[in-house]
């Protein structure tokens, strides 16, 4: 039995009391007076969640698992960080983390933490996400992060055990990773849902449930395993609804205006339409300030959306449903939606997973109106009808667990020790052709053994690698490669003599890039007889060469097992770099800057990455490369480099590239 708390209460109150007697925890310190940021502190104790704040401290001491519900712009997640510090949770070198399903959220929030609390971002307010590190461990005790970036800190520290608290925000968008967070977890480790829209008694059922409940302990100190609900009160303004029959040619007074479009291309193709619009003599659009939001977008573009609105302008901004409750955007009165938003869907008998514009759910749809609502009374633009929203959008969205690839969730389950996937407590389970099916790809790939365990070829993208080269004739050449990439390097770590390896390198090296100097070195171990003093005298590591071997020995008798056969291309190394496109594809790069260690962008998400020290191409710089994997010191360096022809790319992954970016026709 869950408990709920009455909203507008200044201190909780029970409305299930079944126990009573409730001691209320208040924090250590008030809040005002700590900062000389005297009316930004005023702001912060105007938000609906202040209220709340000895209810929220309270609920999070006592209990293992707490949700706050509260409408978007409420200060759940630029707050109750806060708070908790506040109250004593970032003491003893603990962090205190916040997720957030998408980056450009987390780097918002966490500046404006940042700036809250008068520090400098990457001090005691920090954020991570793919690519990008701005903390400072040791110092940072608020840290905003993807969950995404938070699970893959779980395959190394399962426990988490640097974080007292662990916020993950925007829960209602179930992404595969918050679903993928919602496991056993430290027995004192406090969990906080939040969201806007969240089914709280479905996530709180699940809660109770007996498995979720973490290991109960004796001790003064281990919190009850029940949740607590807690919801916080919005301030909303009415919005007033208008569905498409209506005509809504003028909009008069002022407020800035939010449209909801699909993705990156409609979004600036609806920019580029209304600058041209703006630039016409006597066009209405020219008090406009059109701007666009979506995940990729460069932060100088980001923060002008976020800065208040000129004189005698008005902000239009077209975004996807990042705009829907992740960020708030202060002034908007008029929404647009689209009624459309682009989503994941995996399909388990074709084994396609694709990014498609599909119809968003009444739950969306309110909460996109909802946006109108900030600052006054504001008023939304459907455009569909009524009759389509009463009786055609689904009530809520599709959990990105049920419509997605689970191949990668799967591998991911299974790293964090949870091997019984079949009989394992989804909050939504997917459907069983899906889960079924990533079984069988992944036994099929050699990443579970017979036992269903993880073998050490865990990595969905070699794996794939293997896969091609059987197609394209040099799976024995490939799976050398794949043996040497699956351990962490076949040199002697050679501190202060970097001379003497670089000029060991060139011996071997191939101008195709890292992986055929590998086979090339494989080749001169076995001329050697295997032998340990040829590795010494080449700088490299014997004992690693001998893991390789071992790997090796691994995957043939796999491959033999999945009825391949083990083929050579002998010289022709073409085949060979075809196969590794074909499991890598998604790691391809283009190099932006020339010079000693040239600029390159991924093509994915036009991340800026170098070529790391260690790589034959170091000095090179083809102008295309795919990379193996990312490591990140000063910059992100990329390891294990091949040049490869942009071609190659549409070839092995139409659809992917078609899909997410497509390469500018001139190359
Ligand atoms: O998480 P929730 O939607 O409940 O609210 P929030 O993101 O914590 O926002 C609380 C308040 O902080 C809002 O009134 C925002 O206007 C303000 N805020 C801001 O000014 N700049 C940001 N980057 C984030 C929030
Ligand atoms: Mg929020």
């Amino acid at each position: 039995m869950s408990r709920f708390w009455k909203p507008g209460a200044e201190r909780p109150q029970l409305l299930d009391d079944e126990e009573g007697g409730v001691i209320f925890f208040s924090a250590p310190s008030s809040a005002a007076g700590l900062y000389g940021y005297a009316n930004l502190e005023r702001q912060r104790q105007r938000l609906p969640v202040y209220k709340f704040r000895t209810a929220i401290l309270y609920l999070v001491e006592k209990h293992a698992t707490s949700i706050v519900v509260g409408e978007t712009g409420s200060g759940k997640t630029t707050q109750i960080p806060q708070y908790l510090k506040e109250a004593g949770w970032a003491e003893g070198g603990r962090v205190i983390a916040c997720t957030q399903p998408r980056r450009l959220a987390v780097q918002s929030v966490a500046s404006r933490v940042a700036e809250e609390m008068g520090v400098k971002l990457g001090e005691e307010v920090g954020y991570t996400i793919r690519f990008e590190d701005v903390t400072n461990p040791g110092v940072t005790v608020i840290k905003f992060l993807t969950d995404g970036v938070l699970l893959r800190e779980m395959m190394d520290d399962p426990l988490l055990t640097k974080y007292s608290v662990i916020m993950v925000d925007e829960a209602h968008e179930r992404s595969l990773s918050t679903d993928t967070l919602f496991q056993r977890r430290r027995p004192d480790l406090r969990l906080i849902i939040s969201s806007a829209t969240i089914e709280a008694k479905s996530m709180s059922a699940f809660f109770s449930s007996s498995k979720k409940r973490p290991i109960q302990v004796p001790g003064d100190h281990i919190p009850e395993a029940v949740p607590a609900i807690i919801s916080v009160e919005g301030k909303g303004f009415p919005v007033e609804i208008h569905y498409s029959e209506e005509s809504f040619s003028n909009y008069e007074p002022a407020g800035d205006i939010l449209v909801f479009l699909t993705g990156q291309d409609d979004i600036e193709a609806a920019v580029r339409l209304l600058m041209e619009d703006g630039q016409a003599p006597e066009s209405r659009s020219s008090g406009l300030l059109i701007l666009p939001l979506y995940s990729g977008l460069p932060r100088a573009e980001q923060d002008l959306v976020f800065s208040p609105t000129p004189k005698g302008k008005r902000k239009v901004i077209i975004s996807t449903n990042i705009a829907e409750t992740s960020l708030t955007l202060e002034g908007v009165v008029y929404v647009v939606d689209s009624g459309f938003s682009k989503q994941r869907f995996y399909n388990p008998i074709s084994d396609i997973e694709n990014l498609v514009v599909a119809p968003i759910s009444k739950a969306s749809a309110r909460q996109r109106a909802g946006r109108a609502g900030r600052v006054r009374p504001g008023k939304c633009f459907r455009l569909y009808t009524e009759e389509y929203f009463v009786k055609e959008m689904p009530n809520e969205g599709i959990p990105e667990m049920q419509r997605s690839n689970l191949v990668s969730c799967v591998i991911q389950l299974k790293s964090l020790g949870i091997d019984n996937i079949l009989g394992f407590d989804w909050i939504s389970p997917p459907a069983p052709e899906s889960m079924i099916r990533a079984l069988e790809v992944l036994y099929s790939l050699g990443v579970l053994d017979d036992d269903a365990k993880l073998t050490t070829l865990l990595d969905p993208m070699i794996s794939k690698m293997i896969l091609s080269a059987n197609e394209y004739g040099c799976s024995e050449e490939v799976i050398t490669i794949a043996a040497v990439l699956s351990i962490q390097s076949i040199w002697v770590s050679m501190r202060g003599a970097q001379r003497e390896l670089d000029d060991v390198k060139l011996r071997f090296a191939a101008a195709e890039g890292d992986h055929i100097t590998y086979l090339n070195i494989y080749k001169g171990f076995l001329n050697s007889g295997k032998s340990p003093q040829w590795c010494h005298k080449n700088f490299i590591n014997y004992q690693a060469m001998k893991k390789v071997l071992e790997i090796r020995e691994q995957l043939i008798k796999l491959l033999k097992r999945l009825g391949m056969i083990l083929k050579s291309c002998e010289k022709d190394t073409l085949a060979i770099r075809k196969a590794i496109v074909a499991g890598f594809f998604a790691h391809a790069c283009r190099l932006e800057t020339f010079g000693q260690n040239g600029m390159y962008k991924t093509l994915r998400s036009s991340q800026e990455v170098h070529i790391h020290p260690s790589s034959v191409l170091f000095r090179v710089n083809p102008k295309w490369v795919i990379y193996n994997s990312i490591v990140s010191t000063d910059r992100q360096y990329m390891r294990h480099v091949l040049a490869i022809d942009p071609s190659w790319l549409t070839e092995a992954a139409p659809h992917f590239y078609q899909l997410q970016k497509p390469y500018p026709a001139a190359y």
